[in-house]
């Protein structure tokens, strides 16, 4: 018997589409299933003032293929001088849906981020007041802490403060990788949510490392221990709202993937919804899919669910490129590593 399921059209709260020819290679990849999508601001130079988002939105709706629908809800990114005023502006016209703060050199395209905290304070006040969310890649850069423990690290350090320095700030903790990370979400109100990667919820750090090298597995927050990826699990097939997807799908060409210093991004904008409903079933959990990738995002950012509908059945094998072929050059196409029997129908 055919298993299908027919969901509202689901959203992505964390994208990198980039710039240029990649954009116009991966953009298709996202709009042929989601209808929305947070785009990250990490461009070279980054997307810093409510005129640099505007362009940028204008450039993503051009690459656009023929008789899509899909809608870039798009970010800037916080630095040290980043004017409250120019914030509330973009804000109120509906051009920004949020502001997303990269600790400086925390990953890829950071180093404009923060450093002294203190010097955005008068930007996350506004924010707080205004009700426009905070997205946070939450690790800390200091080299003396581990890798695999600056996600909680800077829960300790970094969130935890900032968020008792401003009452009413809404935040989200995105791609989180922790059991600690989980258990931080859970402890906050509807001011606070999360974002789960697809790949999170697949891989854990013997992917990467076991048995050989896996650079198209390597991501900031780097994948952890199993028992990291089971909690992760357990949060997204929860339904809790406060838990939504952002893929952080992040394309880089193969030849800087593959590479002696390669680059951080799994790329899964292709297969992810044939990739959740594969999970979610696992976990008993189809009839919540709908809930993390439709509704609870769509909530805490205040938007209204879509309007269309998507339908996956579970049939024959599920196939998708390896690599999708971009005027950049290739992108590899995240690979489970299991045979996926889900298919996705517009
Ligand atoms: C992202 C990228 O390549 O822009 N990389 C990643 O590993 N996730 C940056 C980020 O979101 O950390
Ligand atoms: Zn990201």
């Amino acid at each position: 018997m055919t298993q299908s399921l027919t969901i509202r059209r689901p959203d992505d709260f964390h994208l990198h589409l980039r710039d240029g020819a990649m954009l116009q290679g991966v953009l298709p990849e996202t709009a042929r299933h989601f209808a929305r999508a947070i785009i990250m601001p990490n461009l070279v130079p980054p997307v810093v003032t409510a005129k640099d988002a505007a362009a940028y939105r204008d450039r993503i709706l051009a690459a656009l293929p023929e008789g899509a629908r899909f809608e870039p809800l798009m970010t800037l990114y916080l630095t040290e001088g980043t004017d409250p005023a120019d914030i509330a502006a973009a804000h109120a016209s509906g051009l920004v849906k949020a502001v997303k703060l990269y600790p400086a050199g925390a990953t890829t395209n950071s180093h404009s981020g923060v450093r002294d905290f203190d010097k955005v304070r008068g930007v996350l006040e506004k924010m707080a007041e205004i009700g426009l969310p905070l997205c946070v890649h939450g690790e800390v850069t200091d080299p003396a802490v581990d890798i695999f423990d600056r996600e909680a690290v800077f829960i300790d350090r970094v969130l935890d403060p900032i968020r008792r320095a401003t009452p009413g700030l809404r935040v989200v903790m995105e791609h989180i990788t922790t059991e600690e990370g989980v258990a931080y979400a859970r402890s906050g109100g509807d001011d606070l949510g999360a974002t789960i990667t697809t790949h999170h919820l697949i891989i854990n750090r013997n992917h990467i490392l076991a048995g050989g090298i896996r650079p198209h597995y390597y991501c900031l927050p780097v994948a952890k221990r199993e028992k990291h990826r089971l909690a992760l699990r357990a949060a997204a097939t929860s339904g809790e709202a406060r838990f939504f997807l952002g893929t952080d799908s992040a394309p880089h060409v193969d030849a800087l993937k593959e590479h002696a210093c390669g680059c951080a991004g799994c790329f899964t904008a292709t297969n992810t919804m044939a990739l959740l409903a594969h999970v979610f079933e696992e976990e008993g959990a189809l009839d919540r899919l709908e809930a993390y990738v439709s509704l609870n995002g769509a909530a805490f950012y205040r938007l209204l669910p879509n309007e269309g509908t998507i339908t996956l059945t579970k049939a024959g094998p599920a196939e998708w490129p390896a690599k999708i072929l971009t005027g950049a050059g290739p992108v590899t196409v995240f690979d489970p590593g299991f045979p996926v029997h889900w298919h996705v129908e517009t």
